[in-house]
């Protein structure tokens, strides 16, 4: 696939349907003024049992957005052996997002305890059974048929990678998002059209600090669409030997958890809908900051119509930006 094709992905005539492929874990998640210490009780002023992980807030994000958002991935035991397992199942129903999941015998579902504080910084803490890592797709061709585009999460390259090779086969996007990830020729990575990482992930893939130079590094002459997001600071790109980078929005940050992982959900959607990688950065960036004021980790995504308010409110420097994806007081990508 070359560079312009990959970086304009083909815009479905309907709203996008996009795989999500990954990780799916329940999150308690309490607010607190500052992280207790050691041996200490700190009372919290908010909580909620929210689920979350990558692959699951990027399709809550798309299905807010007006898509069209599938998830696929292992899951702890079934017929009433992993109750957390059943509550992610039902969450993601009652979102309008269908699974495809692997329920994975003698296993219980993914879960974490999540500590925000007052700067919306989150620290977490997380069980995951060591099979669920194991498990494989089971047919990966199956998975991507009827769907526009994919979008993983890279914290089961076993369960990815065929489902992404499988998209590839069918000339899908496959936006991947690296947080951890350790090798820049790993499969998964290499089946990806589009890898945008987090700094941290950026940096364990090359080794490299800094993460202008993290992403030269990667450019390989292969076509992809390479990003890499820094909380509040710019996301730098490349692509067919150009790079640049996109502003963040000024927001007053209560809550990060999971921004990156609506901010991957939201870029998937603005590709498929308005065919440009540059563009969905901008788009992406936008239901991003929503999300970072608002606490609840990945439920508190926004919804087409709440990015619509968002963007219609921006004056000075991010009007411009804003104006990019508005008419009439309308939201147009
Ligand atoms: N404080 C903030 N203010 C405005 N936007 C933010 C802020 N923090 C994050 N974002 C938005 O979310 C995007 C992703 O954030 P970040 O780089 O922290 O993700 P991450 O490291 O993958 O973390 P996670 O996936 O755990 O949320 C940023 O590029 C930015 O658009
Ligand atoms: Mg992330």
């Amino acid at each position: 696939m070359g560079t312009d094709e990959v970086n304009r992905a083909p815009r479905p005539p309907h709203p996008p349907r996009i795989l999500c492929v990954g990780i799916a874990v329940l999150d308690h998640v309490f607010q607190v003024e500052a992280y207790p210490e050691r041996d200490c009780k700190t009372t919290a002023r908010g909580f909620v049992s929210v689920i979350g992980g990558g692959a699951v807030n990027a399709a809550i994000a798309i299905a807010r957005l007006g898509g069209v958002a599938r998830f696929a991935g292992p899951l702890g035991g079934a017929g009433g052996a992993d109750p957390i397992g059943d509550r992610i199942l039902a969450d993601l129903t009652s979102e309008g997002i269908a699974c495809d999941c692997l329920r994975v015998d003698n296993t219980i579902s993914p879960v974490s305890a999540v500590l925000v504080d007052a700067q919306g910084g989150r620290t977490i803490a997380h069980h995951r059974d060591s099979d669920l890592r194991v498990a494989k797709a089971v047919d990966p061709d199956r998975l991507v048929t009827g769907i526009d585009g994919v979008l993983a999460d890279d914290h089961y390259p076993e369960f990815a990678t065929p489902v992404c090779m499988a998209a590839r086969r069918r000339g899908l996007p496959v936006v991947l998002d690296i947080e951890k990830l350790a090798s820049p020729d790993h499969p998964l990575l290499t089946a990806a059209t589009h890898r945008v990482f987090s700094r941290a992930g950026l940096s364990a893939t090359t080794g490299e600090g800094d993460p202008a130079t993290g992403l030269l590094r990667l450019e390989n002459g292969d076509g992809a669409f390479l990003a890499v997001t820094d909380g509040a600071g710019p996301v730098l790109w490349r692509a067919g030997g150009m790079g640049g980078e996109v502003p963040t929005f000024a927001v007053e940050a209560i809550d990060t958890l999971a921004a990156g992982d609506v901010f991957h959900g939201a870029f998937a959607l603005a590709l498929l809908e308005a065919g440009d990688g540059v563009r969905a950065l901008r788009f992406a960036a936008a239901v991003a900051a929503i999300k970072c004021t608002r606490f609840g980790g990945g439920a508190a995504a926004p919804t087409r119509a709440e990015l619509e308010r968002f963007l219609c409110s921006k004056s000075g420097e991010e009007l411009d930006f804003a104006e990019e994806f508005t008419s009439s007081g309308r939201l147009v990508l």
